[in-house]
């Protein structure tokens, strides 16, 4: 994909070895978009770098890093910036799960939950924006989920975190109307991945109908590339998203703890 000036556009994906996230990149290399694929594990991302060498055209990076590291975002941008590679799109996707009464849960990986979902897709954000802003072109991609819209017990921390990416990436996106920078969130259901493992390797017990991964990023990709601002894929996530708007929070909180209970516990 090339821009006005004849250079190949740059998409950037955290999380992007997995699930959603490799869904992404398949789409974007599809597309002739150039990729900076990140991820924890690099051996991941050398078996995905090749695979696409050997299909595409796409020139595809790899960065092996762990995004919850308060330092993670300004390293990639400083890396990037140094090698005069600029970012079109935007994909803050990387995340994962905990399970648990907060009474119980591990510290450690709840900050490093914040870490990753709060501050490192904020500052990302941040690093890249400008640019975007500047040159009057960019796509940014938020991945939150149907639990940004409640209060999530027993997933307190993951629920937060994920309305605070909502709320965050909903407030940008009307500052930045009429500049040329579109912001995107898409909101997932259940959605097979390797995610269910970071939550206790458990199956959930209710059998609410899986979406798979491809479907999701297909239907993300399209909403990022029109300009929509919320995407929430499937007809049963929509409902989800907005029924607490017909119930007291309290309702509605106590509704989402029986199911979480119910599910995972
Ligand atoms: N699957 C669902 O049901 C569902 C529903 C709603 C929203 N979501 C959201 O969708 C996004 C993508 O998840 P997914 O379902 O595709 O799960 P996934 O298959 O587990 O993919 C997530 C990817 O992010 C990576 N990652 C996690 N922590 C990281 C860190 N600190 N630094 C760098 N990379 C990190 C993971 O690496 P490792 O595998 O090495 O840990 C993995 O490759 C997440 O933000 C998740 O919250 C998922």
């Amino acid at each position: 994909m090339k821009d006005e000036n004849n250079m190949q556009k740059v998409a950037l994906v955290t999380g992007a070895a997995s699930g959603i996230g490799y869904e992404f990149t398949k789409l974007l290399v599809e597309d002739s978009y150039n990729i900076i694929l990140i991820d924890k594990e690099s051996d991941k991302l050398i078996e995905i770098k090749q695979s696409f060498e050997n299909e595409y055209d796409s020139e595809i990076k790899i960065i092996a890093k762990d995004l919850s590291n308060p330092s993670s975002a300004k390293e990639i941008y400083d890396e990037l910036t140094q090698q005069q590679i600029r970012i079109d799109i935007l994909i803050n996707n990387a995340g994962f799960g905990i399970f648990g009464k907060f009474t119980d849960t591990n510290w450690e990986e709840e900050y490093e939950m914040i870490q990753l979902h709060v501050v490192t897709s904020t500052l990302l954000v941040k690093l890249f924006l400008k640019g975007m802003v500047e040159r009057k072109a960019g796509k940014i991609l938020f991945v939150t989920s149907v639990a940004a819209f409640y209060p999530g017990p027993f997933m307190s921390i993951y629920n937060a975190t994920k309305a605070y990416l909502q709320s965050f990436a909903e407030a940008i996106a009307n500052e930045l109307k009429g500049t040329g920078v579109t912001v995107t969130v898409l909101s997932p259901g259940l959605t097979k991945t390797g995610f269910q493992k970071t939550i206790g390797g458990k199956e959930p017990k209710i059998n609410q109908s899986w979406a798979s991964a491809v479907k999701v990023a297909q239907y993300g990709y399209k909403a990022m590339h029109s300009g929509r601002v919320i995407a929430i894929p499937g007809f049963l996530n929509y409902i989800l998203a907005n029924a607490g708007r017909f119930l007291t929070r309290n309702a509605a909180t106590n509704i989402v703890g029986k199911l979480q209970k119910k599910n995972k516990g």
